[in-house]
């Protein structure tokens, strides 16, 4: 049984407008077979796979982790005109600071704009890593559909995420969005112990079904570092370290070495601007700021300035107005709830300047779900996507929240959505959950408009 609703509006008629003066542009590059490598993968020298990251019109950062001793380079190959053709082959040092880990961060440098990469380290002995597969983002002046995943809150109970897997066989995408609580370190007491948490769930089905073929973009959330990280007088300076450092030793991450810790960024997708928050290691909970007065100086700036038809803000906790439930004592500070100053501030900045295609990411709460920022006002024309758990606990809120109106919809099932962001203004999303069920999609405009909902309703 399926429930069918058409929310608001009507978007054909709202659309139609756009058929007559649309302009074709080229759509994206797609290589008709995967590039099979230079051999096999040596899985004892490079036990944790490859992945992509920070992908920008000409560049990629590539990584894996090795345990040999030879240096080590990685081959780039990009498909153009209608073959694999040898790109460059670059030294891929480790990372200076983490030897140990074995981990290299290489810049790949020079690539064409939209173009489907492939790329395989291999050390001077000639061991080879498993083959990636990657892409450079649109430009902006790209007139194509962007599309992206995105899932949160990957406890290890959840291995190996089949959702992921699900998200990664419904097509190639240009980013994947790994939202926070990627890994959950709360047991961890050392280095050696959170490098291993990590590489447990670099190395499942679901996790390498998604790396190994689309870049990632990343945040963290508190289980990066510990359960609650943010809450002042709860984690130790020396615990923040260890849980940033090794995060950036395994997520596909560049560290600015002016600003080692600073996670926020701007990433450019075709018609996508991505807004990269960093919500947790920037809390001042006394000043009641979600986010540090230079990254929100830097956020509203980022809205007003892009010319991008979306703007995407990968936010790792509800901006959505949540129920009373959700203030008791500390727990209003998990989330956009603790910060009405900063939450208001943002809504009016950008109602006053007329911003369109504001559209958040979150996760955290351990279930999907569609929401409105707020149940009237400006925040009304807000929508805020949840996205994951991909492997925690179930939050069995998400069935009980659910009004129909500001809390259009939300479930409680482990899954990982996919979107499609098209330039001409019209969004689409798709829960996808472990058993492969569509559990919810839905059709949304740059109004914050809700055209389509499908959703599929629990069992009794
Ligand atoms: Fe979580």
């Amino acid at each position: 049984m399926r429930r069918r609703d058409v929310v608001r509006g009507l978007p054909a008629l709202a659309f139609a407008a756009c058929a007559e003066d649309r302009t074709y542009a080229p759509s994206r590059v797609v290589a008709s077979a995967d590039w099979p490598g230079l051999g096999d993968a040596d899985s004892a020298l490079f036990p944790t796979g490859v992945q992509s990251g920070e992908a920008r019109f000409d560049s990629l950062l590539v990584w894996t982790q090795y345990t040999g001793e030879a240096t080590l380079e990685v081959v780039v190959v990009v498909w153009a005109d209608g073959a694999w053709v040898e790109h460059a082959t670059v030294s891929a040092p480790l990372d200076p600071d983490h030897e140990v880990a074995g981990t290299t961060h290489t810049p790949v440098t020079g690539l064409p704009p939209d173009a489907p990469v492939a790329y395989q380290f291999r050390d001077a002995d000639g061991a080879l890593s498993q083959v990636g597969h990657s892409r450079t983002a649109a430009p902006a002046e790209s007139a194509r559909t962007v599309r992206f995943g995105a899932t949160s809150c990957c406890s290890a109970q959840g291995a190996p995420f089949p959702s992921l897997v699900n998200v990664a066989a419904r097509g190639d995408l240009d980013f994947f969005v790994w939202n926070g609580d990627t890994v959950y370190q709360d047991s961890a007491d050392n280095t050696a112990q959170m490098r291993s948490i990590w590489t447990r769930n670099l190395r499942t089905e679901g996790f390498r079904a998604i790396m190994e073929r689309t870049p990632g973009v990343f945040t963290w959330d508190d289980h990066e570092v510990d359960n609650d990280w943010g809450i002042p007088g709860l984690i130790s300076p020396a615990r923040e370290q260890l849980g940033t450092d090794v995060f950036f030793e395994f997520a596909c991450v560049a560290r600015d070495p002016d600003v080692p810790a600073r996670l926020w960024r701007t990433f450019r997708f075709g018609c996508v601007e991505v807004i990269v928050l960093d919500g947790r290691s920037e809390h001042d909970i006394d000043a009641e700021e979600y986010l540090s007065e230079a990254q929100f100086a830097w956020f509203k700036d980022a809205l007003i300035t892009s010319d991008a038809t979306w703007k995407l803000v990968i936010n790792s906790v509800p901006i959505a107005q949540m129920p009373d439930a959700y203030n008791i004592q500390q727990l209003k500070y998990e989330h956009w709830n603790g910060y009405p100053a900063q939450r208001a501030e943002l809504i009016e900045h950008i109602t006053s300047n007329a911003i369109t295609g504001v559209m958040f990411l979150s996760g955290d709460f351990h279930h999907p779900g569609l929401y409105r920022v707020d149940a009237e006002g400006p925040g009304n024309a807000l929508l805020d996507f949840l996205v994951g758990p991909a492997g925690s606990s179930l939050n069995a809120l998400g069935r009980v929240i659910m009004d129909g109106e500001q809390y259009v919809w939300s479930d409680a099932a482990h899954n990982s959505a996919r979107f499609e962001l098209r330039p001409e203004g019209l969004g689409h999303v798709v829960w996808v959950t472990d058993e492969d069920i569509a559990i919810a999609e839905a059709w949304f405009d740059v109004h914050g408009t809700i055209n389509f909902l499908d959703w599929v309703p629990p069992p009794p």
